[in-house]
Order: C-alpha cells, then structure tokens, then sequence
C-alpha cells in the first residue's frame, strides 16, 4: 500500500484536479460571439429560443429564463402570493438560496429532515410539520437524483399547498422516463450556475404548466413591466409601458442564453459522460466497507450533477475533514454539499437552531465528500481519483 501524500508519500498526480469545470467548446463560443455581434444584449431572440427548446426538452408548458435559480425560485413564492405569516417546508441539506428566498417575501422557514440514504427531503418528516400555515414545499432533487413527487403531491394537493421543486441539480433527471420539471401543476426551477450539468456562467429557468403564475413570473422578472417590456428598444416595440408590480431585475441576458443553447444542444452527451465516470467510480469503490456509494435506483436516470461519497463512520482512523485535506494533497480537489442550512451563523442566531435539529441532514453532511465529476475529465483524470480515494482507505483502514 503506497503512503498518501500527506504523510509524505508522492501525490497521485502533479497538478490540481478541481472538482468541476464549464466545458466550453467551439460551438459555445460561436453561439456566444454570434449574440456578440447581433446588436442585441439583453433579453431577446435567443433567450426566446432557449426557452422554447428548453419546454420541448423538459416537456413543459411555459419556460421563464432568468438569471439564477434562486431568482426563479424567490419570484415562485412572489407570484403566489406567499409572504409573511406564512410558512414554507424545505430540506437543510441544501444550498443556502433555497431557505433564503422564503425570508425574502417575509414567511418562515420550516425545515423538515431527510431521507438519510438518497439525502433528499423526506415526506414523512414534512407531513409531521404542516400546519394550516404552510403554503409552500419545496423539495430538493439532490445531487440530481429525484425526490418522491407522488408522495409530496399527496401532502400538497389536498391542502392546496404549492409544490416548487428546487431543480438546480436536476436539469435531465428522469424518473420512469419522465423529466424533473414536466409536472403541469408544479413550479421547477433549475440552475445553470457555472459548474451545473447545463451551464450559462450565472442563469436559471423556471418550468410549468400554470398559466397564470408563469405569467406573474415573467412580468415580475422585468420589473414589474406590462407585456414584451423587452421590446421597448427596438423597431417592433414601443416606448410606453406600465408597471403592474413592483418587480425584480431577474431576466435572462443573450450571452447566457447563448451559451445555453449551445450546451443543451450537448447535454445528452454530458449526461453520458458523467455517467460513465460514476459507473467507474462505483466499480472501484462498491466492495469497500469504509464508502457508502451515492443512491441509486432502476426508475432513475440522473443528471449526475454530483458525486456525493460518503464515509462510513468508525472505519477508517481519519476524520471527513482529513479526508478531504489528504485528497487536496493527493491534488484531487472536493467539495460538501452542503453544510447544512440551519448550522450556519445567520440562521443559529435569528431561529435559535443547534446540532441535533436534523440529525439525518447532519450526519449525511459530515460524512460526505463530493469527488470531482465534469465531461471533460479525462479517463487518467478517473483514475487519479480512484487511486487517491483507494490509497487513503488503505492507508487509514481502522
Ligand atoms: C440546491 C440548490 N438550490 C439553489 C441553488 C441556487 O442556484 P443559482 O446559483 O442558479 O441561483 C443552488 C446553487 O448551486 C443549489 O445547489
């Protein structure tokens, strides 16, 4: 068994692996010269493309492109009337956005614990916290791997309680078949922040069947302007409007857009990709004690936004934080996602939270570390992560 770098052997490779990079191709960079050139900058013919491929390519009626998840999210609960005095159910094992945009409008946040194998927002817990003030859920499709929508419509439906599925890791999660965001009387939104599966450098994109509230979305994206505000510079438009809200700044730009469809035009292939360096992560790491391999299950295919590796406890002599400073050392760079929403300053603070609220969220947040995973990796790139995971679990082997 060779020594880890960190305990003065040589590192796995010479140079740093970083957990995720943008692939950016000559198509991307044609697409985005192109908008360059157009005269048009701003929200316009290719964001409208973009979104229409988007609808085919989820199968959803309307599609509201916006300049990040938590934009699409935060103008979800907006458009719905949500605000204070009332309550919004979600996961703690997630980024902060999901939890900061229900203190936007002024509810309050409820948490509600995970499942602890899949890490995703668990329906039993949810239902033990509904009260006649929840008017909102919103689970998380973490790592991209999806959350039981059957269960979460049999809690929300009765009650009248809307369902906005936090899709920032699942844009091409499929369950049976069926796209994350295809549900008409649900709201998703997905994130196409830099290192997700489908990248605009900084954007999101809202998916639904609701008319109406995709409607409220897209005036309250462009500040509040009565329709094709976007048009107002240009030949076809005119200078008048009115305002009917007192709206956001959350549109969608060109550039973004045409990035966005440059990528979506290669997002199967990415798809693939990632998933052939999961299967390889998986043969490599499936017969050791000491990993618990990311969830799985034959009705699922997954974008695989992540690769969430956790770290049985009491099997090997180092902590998840030397875990992951053994790796950096190796030159393999890692990740958590997430440390949990409720542990930070802010929230201790202000809600009176401490360890022990959501022990599932917390212990599947302590014991994982997430490995690099991009379409660009290279199959050395591969194997460098699993000759670096495997070393370590040698070495620290209890
Ligand atoms: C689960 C989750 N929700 C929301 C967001 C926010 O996405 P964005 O950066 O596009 O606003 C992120 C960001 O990575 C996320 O991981």
């Amino acid at each position: 068994m060779s020594t880890p770098a960190i305990a003065g052997g040589v590192a796995v490779r010479q140079t740093f692996l970083p957990i995720a990079l943008p692939h950016v191709g000559p198509e991307e960079k044609a697409e985005v010269l192109a908008a360059l050139e157009s005269g048009w900058l701003s929200t316009g013919p290719r964001v409208f493309e973009f979104e229409r491929r988007m609808r085919e390519y989820v199968g959803a009626k309307h599609a509201v492109a916006l300049n990040s998840c938590t934009a699409g999210l935060h103008l979800s609960l907006v458009a719905a009337g949500i605000g204070p005095g009332d309550e919004v159910i979600t996961t703690p094992l997630t980024f902060t956005a999901t939890a900061n945009v229900v203190l936007h409008v002024g509810a309050s946040v409820v948490f509600a614990d995970v499942d602890p194998h899949t890490g995703n927002l668990d329906p039993v817990a949810v239902e033990r916290v509904i009260t006649p003030r929840t008017k909102a859920i919103i689970p998380v499709h973490y790592a991209g791997y999806p959350c039981d929508m059957d269960a979460f419509d049999a809690l929300a439906s009765p009650r009248d309680i809307l369902l906005v599925e936090d899709a920032a890791h699942a844009i091409g999660s499929r369950v049976n078949g069926t796209p994350v965001g295809s549900a008409a009387h649900r709201v998703a939104v997905f994130s196409f922040y830099a290192t997700k599966t489908l990248t605009t450098g900084e954007g999101g994109m809202l998916v639904t069947g609701r008319d109406e509230l995709a409607e409220r979305v897209r005036i309250l994206s462009l500040h509040g302007i009565s329709k094709d505000a976007w048009k107002r510079h240009s030949a076809a438009g005119s200078w008048y409007y009115e305002v009917l809200a007192p709206g956001f700044k959350d549109n969608m730009g060109e550039l973004a857009a045409a990035l966005g469809l440059a990528q979506l035009a290669k997002l199967e292939r990415f798809i693939a990709r990632r998933e052939a360096i999961v299967q390889a992560y998986n043969a490599a790491f499936c017969h050791q004690e000491a990993l618990i391999l990311p969830a799985e299950h034959p009705s699922v295919r997954h974008s695989r936004y992540i690769y969430p590796l956790r770290l049985r406890e009491g099997t090997l002599k180092l902590s998840r934080n030397e875990f992951i400073d053994a790796l950096r050392a190796e030159n393999i760079g890692t990740s958590v996602y997430f440390i949990p929403v409720h542990l930070h300053p802010y929230y201790r603070s202000t809600f009176g939270y401490a360890e022990g609220a959501y022990p599932h969220a917390e212990q599947f947040s302590a014991h994982s570390v997430a490995l690099p995973l991009f379409p660009d990796m290279t199959d050395r790139d591969v194997q460098d992560v699993i000759d670096a995971v495997l070393r370590l679990v040698g070495y620290y082997r209890r």
